[in-house]
């Protein structure tokens, strides 16, 4: 069964550093999805650009290859590729010189059809591009521009990046992307408070008793060595994604779901972070050789390093809802398995009303699944069946989304699909606004700042749950992490 979609018009994309790692593995495949769902009209031209020597012909050609490496062969149809492939065109442009914007312009329609301008470069020429767009008078209403992380390694260079892009662009036109966003799950995160009634009057301290985000990774940094060891897991990953996932979590229903009243209220999220004062409430750690695994040192082919490859640490949002109720984050690399999931663990029942051993209830706990085996299950305490007594057991509501895809035939969904449509729509709900880029990084610079007098981080072992602090963060508390399990 194919997705329900609302085709989109007739647009432009122009997509800079069109030879890239994230154009080959993640842009060019969700177009072709959603080419392939029926989304994208033929009418559509997707522009590549970069310094390489090719033509239009050699473009779709190095196109045609991400596709066979990066979409499931089952999802791969000779129509469609040849379709997809016929909206594809190229120009060679150094974006670091003033000369071939105007060839860029010859490239575009004429009609006021929307055209988005995908920044997938390094960062350092997101300014170039913006001033090069602007004058060759390429903005207009229509126009649209697409940036990606890092958004800064800072709030001074947040603030400038925001800075050079509004030189040429009104904020309403500048999409910048946190792909956690578009993952079906984080958004089915917006379904389940907003379209349900049954967690709301729950979802606070009252009840609440902590909440665990946790984005474990099993991978290493091997082949990003140089980027990953100048940023570390707290600017790679908790500066945007965890923080995004936190501020969906915690945040006031909004009015409407449109961009400006979900952006607001995430802001108001982000400005209710109490600052992090205490170091012991922060555990950064790298991992270190284990087996046939390399240490993060070694993949960084960097001796000294002392960047963190896992970050755990205690937030709370001081405000009326949440007052009191810790967020515990943690994130990592060579963790023992790939597991992101936000887990709402409620209090303990007030007075226990059951004698004898095994009669002890367990909180429940609300587990949103957001990779692998994307779904939600809610931990309930049952009467253990049989004869015998008041024995209680842990049991779980599970919904597995993974599997009503499946049964339905339909596949989940890449993040970037959706994110790329809603460019093309003009839909900025699901992207940051600069104000709250800038209010994560003024939350998160203190603490790094902190690190420059804190001593190395801490070792894990590589496939293991972390270092043994991170532990420590949480048995202080009387709590305690939930198993890194798929
Ligand atoms: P790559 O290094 O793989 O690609 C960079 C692209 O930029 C190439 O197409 C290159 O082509 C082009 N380029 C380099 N210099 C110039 C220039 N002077 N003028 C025009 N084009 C140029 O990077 P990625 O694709 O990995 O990353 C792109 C951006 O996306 C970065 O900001 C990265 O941080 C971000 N990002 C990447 C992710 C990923 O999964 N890869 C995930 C999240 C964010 P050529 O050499 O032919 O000019
Ligand atoms: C990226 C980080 O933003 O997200 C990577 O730069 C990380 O370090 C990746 O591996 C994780 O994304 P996902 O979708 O695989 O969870």
């Amino acid at each position: 069964m194919a997705a329900r979609v609302v085709p989109v018009d007739p647009f432009d994309l122009v997509v800079f550093g069109a030879t890239g790692d994230l154009a080959r593995r993640k842009l060019i495949p969700a177009l072709y999805h959603r080419m392939a769902d029926g989304q994208m009209p033929d009418g559509a031209r997707i522009i590549g650009t970069a310094r390489s020597e090719m033509d239009a012909e050699g473009f779709r050609a190095l196109a045609s290859e991400a596709l066979d490496t990066f979409v499931p062969a089952e999802n791969l149809d000779a129509d469609i590729r040849r379709r997809f492939l016929g909206c594809l065109d190229y120009l060679k442009l150094d974006v670091s010189t003033p000369e071939g914007w105007t060839n860029l312009r010859g490239k575009l329609g004429t009609d006021d059809r929307p055209c988005a301008h995908y920044l997938s470069v390094a960062p350092r020429f997101f300014g170039m591009i913006a001033e090069g767009i602007s004058k060759a008078g390429l903005v207009d209403a229509n126009t649209r521009i697409v940036v990606e992380k890092p958004l800064g390694r800072d709030l001074a260079s947040a603030r400038a990046l925001n800075a050079q892009l509004a030189e040429g662009f009104e904020e309403s036109q500048v999409y910048r992307i946190d792909h956690y966003l578009g993952k079906e799950t984080v958004q089915n995160l917006m379904a389940l408070r907003f379209a349900n009634t049954l967690f709301e009057p729950l979802w606070n301290a009252q009840h609440v008793d902590h909440v665990q985000i946790t984005v474990a990774e099993s991978v290493g940094i091997a082949g990003r060595g140089p980027y990953y060891d100048n940023v570390g897991a707290m600017r790679d990953m908790v500066q945007n994604h965890l923080l995004q996932l936190l501020c969906l979590t915690a945040m006031e229903p909004p009015a409407r779901f449109e961009p400006d009243a979900v952006r607001d209220e995430k802001l108001k999220v982000l400005r209710a972070l109490e600052p992090l004062i205490d170091p012991a409430d922060v555990v950064r750690g790298q991992y270190r050789a284990n087996g046939e695994t390399k240490s993060y040192r070694e993949e960084a082919e960097n001796d000294s390093s002392m960047t963190e490859s896992f970050v755990a640490l205690k937030a709370k949002v001081s405000n009326w809802r949440w007052a009191g109720v810790p967020f515990y984050l943690r994130t990592g690399k060579r963790l023992r398995n790939r597991v992101s999931e936000i887990a709402i663990q409620f209090r303990d029942v007030p007075h226990s009303i059951f004698p004898g051993a095994g009669a002890t209830p367990h909180p429940n706990v609300l587990a949103i699944r957001l990779q692998p085996d994307e779904g939600i299950t809610l931990s309930m305490t049952v009467k253990d069946p049989g004869p015998g007594g008041m024995r209680l057991a842990d049991t779980k509501l599970d919904m597995s989304f993974a599997e009503r895809l499946a049964a339905t035939g339909m596949r989940m969904p890449d993040a970037y699909e959706r994110l790329v449509m809603d460019v093309i729509r003009g839909d900025q709900t699901l992207f940051m606004r600069g104000d709250e880029v800038e209010a994560a990084w003024a939350w998160i610079d203190p603490i790094i700042a902190a690190w420059q007098s804190a001593p190395a981080p801490k070792l894990y072992d590589a496939g293991s749950s972390g270092p043994e602090d991170a532990l420590m963060l949480l048995h202080r508390d009387g709590r305690r992490w939930r198993e890194i399990e798929t």
